[in-house]
């Protein structure tokens, strides 16, 4: 798959030119997670996870942070948590997901970077898809019992640029696809739910 959004901007990057990418890896029955931890081992989507975020700005869900195994380094973490004593070494703590985004797009300008990641988990998701401008789906080709869902991926929304088809490797539990979705048109204003006025406002202004 492109993995063009990884890539330095080499300099500064104009403002208008940063995208918003949610990076998820969705079983076929939509399923994400299972009792906050990921319902399958795959190493391969692991070491994806890697090279498409360093060195760029990750927000990121309360619930999968703590549920991470090792820290994530090499790129700046933004917690979004409404637990106002929440603090954790070395990430950037934010109260909403609209300062999420503004923490995030301060920290793409800084790092040249043309792309804020959302990592999840489904919570975050939700809040983020009507205002993303990319898709980086890992397919996994299971449908295993879980608690936590991907939103649906509309096609009138979203369009199909690649997809790359992987035999599971030695690590991993499942055979999978990468599927890298860009957005052709706006999300309907029926799609979005009450919380997101904030947001919109915040990420008009930035972008
Ligand atoms: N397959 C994948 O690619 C993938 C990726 C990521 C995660 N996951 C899975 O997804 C599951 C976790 O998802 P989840 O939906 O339960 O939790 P989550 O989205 O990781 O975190 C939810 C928490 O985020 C905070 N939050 C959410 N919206 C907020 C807002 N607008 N303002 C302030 N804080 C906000 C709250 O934290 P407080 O409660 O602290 O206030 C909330 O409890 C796990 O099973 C994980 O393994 C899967």
């Amino acid at each position: 798959m492109s993995l063009a959004v990884g890539e330095p901007a080499g300099g500064s990057t104009p403002a208008s030119r940063i995208s918003m990418v949610l990076l998820a890896a969705v079983a076929e029955n939509g399923v994400i997670g299972r009792a906050n931890a990921l319902p399958w081992r795959l190493k391969s989507d692991m070491q994806h996870f890697r090279a498409v975020t360093m060195g760029h700005p990750l927000i990121i869900g309360r619930k999968t942070f703590q549920s991470l195994s090792r820290p994530l380094k090499g790129r700046t973490v933004i917690v979004i948590t409404r637990d106002r004593a929440f603090a954790a070494a070395d990430v950037v703590v934010a109260a909403s997901f609209a300062a999420a985004f503004a923490a995030a797009r301060g920290d793409a300008l800084r790092r040249g970077v043309r792309a804020i990641m959302v990592v999840g988990g489904a919570e975050i998701y939700a809040q983020a898809m009507p205002h993303a401008d990319r898709l980086l789906i890992t397919r996994v080709h299971s449908r295993p019992d879980g608690d936590t869902l991907f939103p649906p991926v509309d096609g009138s929304i979203w369009r199909q640029r690649t997809r790359i088809e992987h035999a599971a490797g030695d690590e991993d539990s499942a055979a999978f696809a990468f599927v890298d979705y860009e957005r052709v048109s706006a999300t309907p204003t029926a799609h979005r739910s009450r919380g997101d006025h904030e947001t919109a406002a915040c990420l008009a202004t930035g972008r």
